[in-house]
């Protein structure tokens, strides 16, 4: 695969924890730990394959909705991800980066863990871990918006010089490329608030494996799947055939 095969930026929605932890009659807790040790599997094999950005929806703004013992829990794993995975990422040369809000929801031991791993990934020039945490897409464009709609108040910006970048330049997401492809687990075909504005000419890859069944033959079905795509971008076939011709 080439630079053209080979996505740039994977996204991915990890999902289908619970159903199978329930599937085996375990709590669900159990669905996110065994998740939470494939969320290191796929971040080895994307680094192994050379995939410059990744980026993992580990916890939505939604899902504050859940029952209080499964978001505790779920921050407990993050925690626990961000110290067991600290050394290997380090050593990996991955640059580990937040998307969302961790700073007052999100508990302080999960907060700090997740800054640390931030700092002492900084230098990292392999590949980029973007981690999806208390994120939402919507909630992500509301502050941007307000961002732009502050710059133009002050008379830094007008409104008729707001563009995509303008906004793209507020988001959590800024440092980032566009999504190229976004894998989704568990059966669902859906994007649930994950990247509405940086994913808008991605690839969708839907599969029913349950993340804590994910394996590198998932991933490499995964990018099998976007190496036959033709990615237009609104041109023709045609087009898009002159344009790899030169
Ligand atoms: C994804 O698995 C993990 C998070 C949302 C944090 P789920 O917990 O959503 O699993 P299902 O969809 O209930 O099976
Ligand atoms: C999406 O999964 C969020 C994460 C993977 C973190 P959900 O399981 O929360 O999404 P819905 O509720 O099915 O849309
Ligand atoms: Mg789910």
């Amino acid at each position: 695969m080439n630079e053209r095969t080979l996505p740039q930026h994977i996204a991915i929605i990890l999902d289908g924890n619970g159903r199978w932890a329930t599937s085996r009659g375990l709590p669900r807790t159990k669905g996110h730990e065994a998740g939470s040790h494939k969320v290191r599997l796929a971040v080895r094999a994307c680094h192994e394959r050379k995939i410059p950005v990744v980026t993992l929806y580990a916890f939505s703004a939604a899902n504050w909705n859940r029952p209080g013992e499964e978001v505790g829990n779920l921050m407990r794993i993050c925690r626990e991800f961000a110290e067991e995975a600290h050394d290997d990422l380090v050593s990996r040369g991955v640059r580990v980066v937040v998307v969302g809000d961790i700073d007052d929801e999100v508990p302080t031991a999960t907060r700090k863990a997740t800054e640390r791993l931030i700092e002492n990934t900084e230098g990292g020039t392999s590949m980029t871990l973007a981690l999806a945490l208390n994120y939402g897409g919507r909630r992500d464009m509301v502050s941007a918006m307000r961002a732009v709609a502050a710059q133009a108040r002050a008379g830094l910006l007008l409104p008729e010089d707001i563009d995509a970048q303008t906004i793209r330049r507020f988001l959590s997401t800024s440092a980032l490329p566009d999504a190229d492809l976004v894998i989704r687990t568990g059966g669902e075909q859906r994007l649930s608030d994950f990247l509405p504005f940086e994913a808008a000419f991605a690839e969708l890859f839907f599969t029913d494996t349950l993340w804590p069944d994910f394996s590198e033959a998932t991933l490499d079905e995964a990018l099998a799947f976007y190496a036959r795509r033709q990615r237009r971008f609104g041109r023709t076939d045609e087009q898009v055939r002159r344009t790899a011709e030169i």
